[in-house]
């Protein structure tokens, strides 16, 4: 039996290891989906070359070519539509969505976050954690709002904080659990029946 694969959405700013996660869980198989288009808001950002050595769809939509957030959003929403987006997938896209782009796609935009939120959102969440003296800390992927690293969460990896680590030591180990963690939210949310009871993500099956 073939079921039809649903289309993805990245947006990036940088490194993108996510998207390349992403992306590897669709061509093996792992993932029900295809990478329709990866969008990145910057153009020297390294997950472009690489998503354009890969003949992947790839736009640059700078944000400061574009008059403010709302005409920013409305223009990669466009692209999304175009290329026929079910889901968008944040991975370290370093910008705020408006209400246009959050509406747009409402309960379809998921982001990944280096901390178990909502414990440190928001910027250098590994060095907050580092600095705070937490035992444990780790990521989270969850569905987008318009408030920062705020939406219901779908899936959490707990990543223990070891005495001698410094903040870069504690970055790698997060993020070797980042690339799973976040093709297995996708994964359940694709397969299985799910239900929103205010903040709370229930899975019905
Ligand atoms: C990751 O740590 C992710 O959790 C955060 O931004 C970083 C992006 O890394 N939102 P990469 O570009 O996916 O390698």
């Amino acid at each position: 039996m073939t079921h039809k694969l649903t289309s993805l959405g990245i947006l990036l700013s940088g490194r993108g290891s996510n998207m390349q996660a992403i992306v590897r869980a669709c061509e093996s198989g792992e993932l029900p989906a295809t990478v329709a288009i990866v969008v990145s808001n910057r153009i020297d950002a390294a997950g472009v070359a690489w998503t354009r050595e890969r003949g992947i769809e790839c736009r640059v939509l700078p944000h400061r070519d574009y008059e403010g957030r709302d005409a920013h959003d409305r223009a990669i929403v466009d692209e999304l539509r175009e290329a026929g987006v079910e889901w968008v997938c944040l991975a370290g896209y370093m910008r705020l969505l408006s209400p246009v782009f959050v509406t747009a796609f409402h309960n379809r935009i998921l982001n990944i976050h280096p901390s178990l939120l909502p414990s440190f959102p928001g910027l250098d969440a590994q060095a907050q954690a580092h600095g705070h003296g937490v035992r444990w800390t780790g990521c989270t992927v969850h569905l987008v709002d318009t408030e920062l690293d705020h939406g219901p969460i779908v899936e959490q990896t707990a990543v223990p904080v070891l005495s001698g680590d410094t903040v870069e030591d504690l970055e790698h180990r997060i993020l070797l659990e980042e690339h799973p963690t976040y093709v297995r939210a996708l994964k359940q949310l694709l397969q299985r029946r799910w239900t929103l009871q205010g903040r709370r993500l229930i899975w019905l099956d």
